[in-house]
């Protein structure tokens, strides 16, 4: 496996595959911001040449600093095999060298994989009435980053 930045045309792959690995309508959170504006930030796992898995966020501006992840994705024929994990350490890596001191991330009640996955990072979960608007609750995930354990795999 292999994780890396992402290029145009696997933003346009990213949205082509999102509704199936959601299982359900979720290409408008594929916001082409995240392409345009924060691409940097990106990344993709490709497996055999073949995209596996995606994250899509950005560093907050104002101190303190925060690695927010908006979006992330796995196939799901190659779920549980470490590849969200991946997706999340390189991207605090990353947030790390540009002055992020926290991740955060967000997601919808009822999303019982994100939440044990969250959980089993070591994330602090806190669920928020009204944190999306009224009626539109959250949990909340945050986490400190830890130069510890930000060791570079071996291939990145
Ligand atoms: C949530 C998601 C990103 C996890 O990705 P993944 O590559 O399967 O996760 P990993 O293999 O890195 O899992 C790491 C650990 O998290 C926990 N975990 C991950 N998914 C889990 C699940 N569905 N149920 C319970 N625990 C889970 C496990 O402890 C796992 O370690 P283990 O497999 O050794 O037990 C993936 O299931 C996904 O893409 N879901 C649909 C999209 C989504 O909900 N995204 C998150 C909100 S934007």
């Amino acid at each position: 496996m292999r994780t890396r930045g992402i290029t145009q045309a696997d933003f346009h792959q990213i949205v082509s595959v999102i509704d199936y690995w959601w299982g359900g309508p979720t290409s408008a959170l594929a916001h082409p911001m995240f392409f345009h504006e924060y691409g940097h930030h990106a990344l993709i796992v490709e497996e055999s040449e073949r995209m596996v898995g995606f994250l899509l966020g950005f560093v907050t501006d104002r101190a303190p600093r925060v690695g927010y992840i908006h979006l992330v994705g796995i196939d799901p024929e190659v779920r549980r095999r470490g590849v969200g994990r991946r997706l999340y350490e390189q991207f605090a890596r990353q947030a790390r060298v540009e002055g992020a001191v926290a991740l955060k991330a967000i997601t919808t009640p009822g999303n019982q994989g994100s939440l044990d996955f969250h959980k089993a990072n070591g994330y602090t979960v806190d669920f928020v009435e009204d944190y999306a608007g009224p009626g539109r609750a959250r949990y909340v995930f945050t986490r400190a980053i830890d130069a510890a354990a930000l060791v570079d795999p071996a291939g990145g």
